[in-house]
């Protein structure tokens, strides 16, 4: 486990937050690792009907560690086979419905996780941003198969190539935050619609969550195209000037 991120199982909810406010909530390996075993752990525990993703320290998270990102790229390690890949997988195979509530920032994975996500609530100071392109990158997290269908092709253009951020108001019309909430509400509210859903029966929310979604398989073979074609952008020139572009940023 990680100091950075805590696992509580509350009324049938598992909910998992993100505890490195220091750093903007940034992912790293640690927890992406243990992301990646709360949901895994919860598929066969009948007494959790829902998973709930939030922030904390105002700010949901600003995406993968750039360090991370840095290191890997300079040794030409790219990102294949890390854990953001292995949780993204996690995420493509989850059966349980799955919330997050999003107050602050939530950039490049912070954004793409919600289009996995069955109700998103963003507190009305949150924005969402994938600055793949900027950083030389490209989109990851199966978010190019799901911002065009969520979307459509011109809006998930300007958010995933273009790096246009949205605020939470732009997020609902966008389609994937399904309310916007005053940040003081933002938690309750997540329980509160979390209990909604956990209250209906299970086998049918089941199985009518897998109609609506893409087979976990499409999702799958998508996120690993994309990682692989990620993996090799870390290691370019334009990406490794742009990660130290952002710790240069102070000096
Ligand atoms: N990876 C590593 N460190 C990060 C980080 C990230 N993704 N995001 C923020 N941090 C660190 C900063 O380096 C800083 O550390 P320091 O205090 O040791 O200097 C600390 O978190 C606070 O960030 P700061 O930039 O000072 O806060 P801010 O309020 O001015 O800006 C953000 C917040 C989130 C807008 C800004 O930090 C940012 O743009 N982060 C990068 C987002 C990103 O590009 N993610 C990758 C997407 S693919």
């Amino acid at each position: 486990m990680t100091g950075h991120l805590t696992v509580v199982d509350t009324a049938a909810t598992r909910i998992i937050t993100l505890t490195r406010p220091d750093k903007k909530n940034a992912l790293t390996q640690d927890m992406y690792r243990a992301m990646s075993a709360a949901i895994n752990s919860a598929q066969a525990d009948a007494a959790i009907r829902c998973l709930l993703i939030e922030g904390s320290g105002g700010v949901f998270t600003s995406g993968n560690d750039l360090e991370d990102f840095l290191n890997a790229g300079s040794d030409g390690a790219g990102l294949r086979g890390s854990e953001a890949t292995t949780f993204l997988h996690a995420l493509a195979n989850n059966e349980k419905p799955l919330l997050a509530a999003v107050e602050g920032a939530a950039i490049g994975i912070g954004t793409t996780l919600l289009l996995h996500c069955d109700y998103v609530i963003a507190s009305s100071d949150a924005s969402f941003a994938t600055p793949f392109v900027p950083l030389g990158l490209v989109p990851e997290g199966a978010s190019s198969l799901l911002a065009p269908r969520a979307l459509g092709h011109h809006r998930a253009f300007a958010l995933l190539v273009m790096g246009r951020k949205l605020d939470a108001n732009d997020a609902r019309d966008a389609g994937f935050v399904n309310e916007v909430v005053p940040a003081e509400q933002l938690a309750a509210q997540a329980r509160k619609v979390a209990a909604e859903i956990a209250a209906l029966p299970v086998e049918a929310v089941a199985i009518s969550r897998r109609l609506l979604k893409p087979q976990p398989s499409e999702l799958i073979d998508r996120i690993d195209h994309e990682s692989k074609l990620f993996g090799e952008r870390m290691t370019s020139e334009e990406a490794i000037a742009a990660f130290k572009k952002f710790f240069d940023r102070k000096k």
